[in-house]
């Protein structure tokens, strides 16, 4: 589709709308020549704006029939817009379309999948399906009626409570919904398939049954248990953290294969991608299973806070998502592993957030302008927004954050309202002032922290001075930032009373720690209190007491990850100038000893922290912390580590390999998982020997694994195998897509297993792929397994002579006008290219002034790519 110049979108422009709908009831013929939409709407002047024509959103409708009050009126109709003048304050808006869901390659809208229609409406997708004021400020009441052939779509579904259903000539039928919620239009949904369910219910704190619904492809029951449970137990974590209840009668989830995101919380009616519900031991790994927790529960929580409470414009997304990240996050923590939830959430957040906050697409978690807000579903909405959520609770402690969430419900249930009016109801309850945290709401960019310790003997004081810069920023005043610290003594013993969390406010600010005998080791940053960077000059042996002393997990890892992280990039300068990497033994004692204890560090601990302990940094994150990326410097420096840790601790990891089994029947629960993450870290690593007896075991592991988690976790190390002959690598990539070849998640774990490969022959194998029935453009999940995460394999993607961009350029071009989300997605992949040297950049740019040059691109691709061509 053609698109006309971009225009950039201003929070500052905000307005209210000119109209109100109060009722919205919606007709929807489904023909296999098209759908019709008949759409009724009961509108009013907002009587807080002044007179204005009526101007109505619309995107590739094929109007039929527009009257006011019953009667034809004349309008005004563009490729999106519909503009009627001279209404009466009050009156009935009824509107006649025809879209064609078959031809929707977009999946924004109502669009076809295997099994029957779907529909996705946020941000802008209402649209698609008929006139309206698409903005989230406009909330209705919805009734929707459904009309469809009944053996091939036997099963109608729409937002709230189903009121009456019939059949018609011809063997069709109908089914009529009725929404009680006043809803904005992003949150309505339907969906006509055949589709098998399952089904259960939930009774609430105040005794209230809600029936509960999963509905999946044919076939796929079996595959969905977890997913109901993950639902009731977020219904139960919901009542009990926060003291919210659900509010519906009826609460299905529906999963689609062709999905451009995670999940949508649409009211009552949540649609799903299939990776988010489908799972059993034998096709989903213990990550799957954890993950399907997270976003059910995601979406559960919406239900409050993104739907109760909405957003008055899309301005403010973090509003809701930052606050429901925050949620899933604290669900997950309960129910695994607080200590590994963390330290997962730092690291994804430095591999994803903090690059995209360095990089051409910077944000604040409120963007102050767009060009497509679908460009703005980021890392830095959802999950800064999360670590800023977070901040306020560290901020103001928990009773109190409960007590501004009580408050905010208190005040803005059924509105559709900003970031101010969240954190003012958290000053409200708490009594702290917020003025200097919004900045955090309001400018891009990673702040740096520099910290400086002084110990003086005379005084017996220890003085902690903190220097913060945010380079990004539009201006200098500093932020509001929590710092959590603690003292240990050289011996590790945590120094009593030091425990303190410090407002940083000022640009350079220092902390005086008193009766302080000897000098102690400084904790800082503890449970990563804000999302920083957080420098301090530790010696080896200061992060080696940390390491095996600390009492916070976080900073625990952290330590590892710091002593990890300069041996790297010390290598990682050693090869570019052609030296050997030197690897000194004490960090190879350190890594023995988190084996040998296993039990963990400190007071914590057990086989799935050691497991994140001995998970190296991984080379996108480090990539940030060079001036000049050198891709094959970084990849030979870290897995040269990886080497060198197997070549001394091989004892060790076989030891543990074969202690480490798991003996009860598979279950997902975090103590099995963290068991069978370290035993499949240690295989990784005795991978690197590349023994031919190691192969043997991988190659054995896969072929008797009774779980996905153990069979992929070899599959995905022997697609690593670097060597050019491998039978045990061909073996398994060969039996594990004879095996897996009908269930589409799986096999989109064997496309990820060779696009993440670390073999120079990767670019090869992708784009052979790209031909092979296995993968599928049409399929957001197929594009993401083989091509996106390519994009993200540092070494290959940015290989030296280009065609890593080209290649992803070309894929970029394919897909924009299918799939302008989806290629959007991949133009991401170019975030970083001015950090490599000039010979990469030269080829980057060349690759993305081809895309920006094709004619009528995108507006979703122009934006990423104008920006990343600065
Ligand atoms: N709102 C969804 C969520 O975070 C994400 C989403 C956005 C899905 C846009 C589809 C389209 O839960
Ligand atoms: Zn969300």
């Amino acid at each position: 589709m053609k698109t006309d110049t971009p225009q950039t979108i201003y929070l500052k422009d905000y307005t209210p709308p000119a109209y109100l709908v109060d009722t919205v009831d919606l007709d929807f013929s489904i023909e296999s020549g098209g759908t019709v939409v008949t759409s009724t709407l009961a509108m009013r002047r907002n009587p807080l704006v002044s007179a204005r024509p009526l101007v109505l959103d619309g995107e590739e409708l094929e109007t039929l029939d527009v009257t006011v009050d019953g009667a034809k009126v004349p309008f005004l109709a563009s490729a999106s817009s519909l503009t009627v003048d001279h209404l009466p304050d009050a009156f009935t808006l009824r509107t006649v379309v025809r879209i064609k869901p078959d031809g929707n390659t977009r999946l924004s809208g109502m669009y076809r999948s295997k099994d029957g229609y779907f529909t996705q409406c946020e941000a802008q997708g209402f649209r698609r399906i008929t006139w309206f004021l698409d903005r989230p400020d406009v909330m209705s009441t919805y009734t929707v009626t459904l009309h469809a052939d009944k053996a091939t779509y036997p099963i109608l579904l729409a937002n709230g409570n189903p009121v009456a259903n019939g059949e018609e000539a011809n063997g069709r039928h109908w089914a009529k919904w009725a929404d009680p919620f006043r809803k904005p239009a992003y949150l309505f949904a339907l969906v006509a398939g055949k589709l098998d369910g399952l089904f259960d219910t939930f009774t609430t704190a105040s005794g209230r049954t809600v029936q509960l619904a999963i509905y999946v492809e044919p076939g796929k029951l079996d595959q969905c248990p977890h997913a109901m449970a993950a639902l009731q137990k977020s219904m139960l974590w919901d009542e009990e953290r926060f003291g919210l209840e659900c509010d519906l009668d009826h609460y299905m989830i529906v999963a689609v294969g062709d999905f451009n995101m995670g999940a949508m919380e649409n009211k009552g009616l949540n649609i799903f991608n299939t990776k988010y519900v489908l799972a059993r031991a034998d096709v989903a790994t213990d990550v799957d299973f954890e993950n399907i927790d997270r976003v059910v529960a995601h979406e559960y929580f919406h239900n409050w806070t993104g739907n109760r409470v909405t957003c008055r414009d899309w301005f403010q997304l973090s509003l809701k998502e930052g606050l429901t990240v925050f949620r899933d996050q604290e669900f997950g923590a309960d129910l695994h592993n607080r200590q590994t939830a963390r330290i997962r959430e730092v690291r994804g957040l430095r591999a994803a957030q903090f690059p995209e906050d360095a990089g051409p697409m910077a944000h604040p978690i409120r963007p102050a302008s767009f060009v497509e807000i679908n460009n703005f579903y980021t890392a830095t909405v959802y999950e800064k927004g999360a670590e800023v959520i977070r901040m306020i609770q560290t901020l103001i402690g928990r009773d109190a954050f409960r007590a501004g969430m009580d408050e905010y419900f208190r005040r803005h249930d059924g509105q559709a309202v900003t970031c101010e009016d969240f954190v003012a109801a958290m000053a409200a309850a708490s009594g702290f002032d917020f003025t200097q945290f919004m900045r955090w709401y309001n400018q891009p960019g990673t702040p740096r922290v520099a910290v400086d310790g002084h110990f003086d003997e005379e005084t017996k004081t220890f003085t902690l001075t903190c220097t913060q810069a945010n380079p990004r920023a539009s201006d200098e005043s500093p932020y509001l930032i929590p710092l959590r610290v603690a003292l240990f003594a050289a011996d590790g013993n945590l120094l009593p009373g030091s425990e303190r969390l410090l407002q940083l406010t000022a640009t350079t600010q220092s902390f005086v720690f008193e009766n302080i005998a000897v000098e102690p080791v400084p904790s800082l940053l503890r449970d990563f209190s804000a999302p920083v960077y957080l420098d301090f000059d530790y010696t080896p042996e200061q992060l080696t007491v940390l390491l095996a002393h600390e009492s916070d997990p976080f900073n625990a890892w952290e330590a590892g990850q710091r002593l990890a992280t300069q041996l790297i990039l010390d290598a990682a300068a050693a090869i570019a100038a052609g030296q050997e990497p030197v690897w000194p033994a004490s960090f190879v004692d350190a890594a023995r000893k988190l084996l040998q204890t296993q039990a963990g560090v400190g007071n914590f601990g057990g086989a799935a922290f050691v497991a994140e302990a001995l998970t190296l940094p991984g080379e996108t994150t480090l990539a940030e912390l060079m001036s000049v990326v050198d891709p094959d410097a970084l990849h030979a420096a870290r897995n040269g580590l990886r080497r060198h840790l197997a070549e001394q601790l091989e004892g060790e990891f076989s030891g543990l390999y074969a202690g480490l089994t798991v003996n009860e029947p598979y279950a997902p629960s975090s103590e099995q998982a963290g068991r069978r993450a370290l035993r499949n870290l240690c295989l990784a690593y005795l991978l690197e020997l590349d023994t031919l007896s190691v192969r043997q075991l991988a190659l054995q592991q896969f072929k008797t694994a009774d779980n996905m988690t153990d069979q992929f976790a070899a599959l995905a190390a022997l697609a690593n195998v670097n060597a050019a002959d491998c039978p045990q690598r061909e073996q398994a990539l060969a039996d594990f897509y004879a095996k897996w070849k009908n269930e589409a998640l799986v096999v989109d774990k064997w496309l990820q297993a060779q696009s993440t490969s670390r073999r120079p022959d990767t670019l090869a194998t992708v784009k052979a792929l790209t031909a092979h029935p296995a993968f599928d453009i049409g399929n957001p999940n197929k594009i993401y397994a083989l091509i996106r995460a390519f994009g993200a394999n540092l070494v290959r993607f940015n290989a030296a002579d280009g065609s890593g961009y080209a290649f992803i350029a070309d894929q970029i071009i394919v897909l924009h006008d299918r799939n302008p989300q989806v290629a959007s997605r991949l133009a991401r992949c170019f975030d970083r290219w001015t950090k490599f040297d000039a010979g990469r950049q030269a080829h980057a740019r060349r690759a993305l002034e081809r895309v920006r040059d094709h004619a009528g691109l995108s507006r979703d691709v122009l934006e990423v790519v104008t920006r990343a061509l600065g």
